[in-house]
């Protein structure tokens, strides 16, 4: 019997309105322009400034444009999974609404973590359920408004991160050859000290000092993550061209995770491709966490072309790290 791949079939991304600028970020902290971008690459992100608007909102504009792009009735969605560490609330899940304010009723729902990584997790996840031959129509969403986890007067983190959602629809590939060839996923418990939102959680849950102490916030120790990020993909990146008998030029393109223009700059260097072949926006979103890959393929999509070989990479808090060899199957 012939191995079933899943292929993504359909892209779609949504973007808030509001951008928030590197300039207006001077008026707020001890920054400017200046170190943001040649530290970062990052000009402006978005902001979901709606108080009234979650990442399910998010998640679900991008699934709803998805739907209609690709001619699918929500009926017909059996599995969505989002990948967030900005859910709307701690249950129920972010699935779970996105789901419901897109009129999927057919459909289980579950979120998954692995922070900058939760994309590439929930899309071999979902990757999963079709090659098993179980379902046929899968949703994997990136949503965050890492806005609601942000502090604005820590000008180490509030520079990086924005808001967005997009999300991909997982089928059974039609054509041999094509769809989601290989994945390498990593985790390691070592990173955590580094990269965290301490409280709301079982560990500390709310109080009146959590807040005072401002750890609902995300807390990033930047220079190890740096060094970290860009070792952990550019490792993987390697992996998964030598499992696939791949050098650079028998790929058309890397998906990197948008953490800082650097750490790209450093992985496309040491796995040897050239920048032109690296899909960067970083510098019109910033790190919007799970979203940033979907924002990416969404972005590029005219100009990616049937056969092409993918590469999505992603580094993340945890740590958690991966690289998914894709085989473009539309066009
Ligand atoms: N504006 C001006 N100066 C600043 C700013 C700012 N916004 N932020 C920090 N500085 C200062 C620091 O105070 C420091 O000053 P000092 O030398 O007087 O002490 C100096 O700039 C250098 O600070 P570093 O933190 O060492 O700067 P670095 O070059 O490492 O850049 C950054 C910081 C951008 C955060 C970088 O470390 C980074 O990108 N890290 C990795 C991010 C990442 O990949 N995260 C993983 C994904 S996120 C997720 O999973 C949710």
């Amino acid at each position: 019997m012939t191995k079933i791949r899943a292929a993504i079939t359909g892209i779609h991304a949504y973007t808030p309105d509001y951008v928030l600028t590197n300039k207006e970020l001077e008026k707020m902290v001890d920054t400017n322009d200046e170190w943001i971008v040649t530290r970062t690459g990052i000009r402006e992100r978005r902001i979901l400034k709606d108080p009234e608007k979650a990442a399910s909102d998010m998640g679900a504009e991008a699934v709803k444009g998805l739907l209609e792009k690709t001619g699918t009735s929500p009926d017909e969605i059996e599995i969505v999974i989002c990948a967030t560490v900005t859910p709307d609330m701690m249950f129920p899940d972010t699935a779970n609404l996105i789901a419901f304010k897109s009129g999927i009723k057919n459909a289980f729902t579950f979120d998954l973590g692995a922070a900058c990584s939760g994309f590439l997790f929930a899309l071999t996840t979902g990757a999963k359920f079709i090659e098993a031959g179980s379902h046929k129509k899968v949703l994997v969403v990136g949503a965050d408004k890492m806005s609601s986890i942000v502090d604005y007067t820590d000008r180490a983190t509030c520079i990086l991160f924005g808001d967005a959602a997009g999300a991909v629809l997982l089928e059974p590939a039609k054509d041999d050859g094509n769809g989601i060839l290989d994945a390498v996923l990593y985790s390691d418990g070592v990173g955590a000290v580094n990269l965290y939102q301490r409280a709301g959680g079982s560990l500390k849950p709310a109080s009146h000092e959590t807040v005072d102490a401002k750890e609902h916030f995300i807390y990033q120790n930047g220079r190890p993550v740096f060094k970290a990020a860009v070792s952990g993909m550019a490792g993987v990146v390697k992996e998964v061209m030598a499992r696939n008998h791949l050098t650079a030029a028998d790929v058309a393109w890397v998906v990197p995770h948008q953490a800082n223009l650097r750490i790209i700059e450093s992985v496309a260097s040491m796995a040897d491709f050239p920048l032109e072949k690296v899909m960067v926006n970083i510098h019109k979103y910033g790190n919007t966490t799970a979203a940033t890959i979907p924002l990416c393929l969404w972005e590029w999509e005219n100009q990616l072309r049937k056969g092409d070989n993918i590469i999505l990479t992603a580094f993340g808090g945890g740590y958690t790290w991966g690289a998914i060899l894709v085989k473009w199957g539309i066009g």
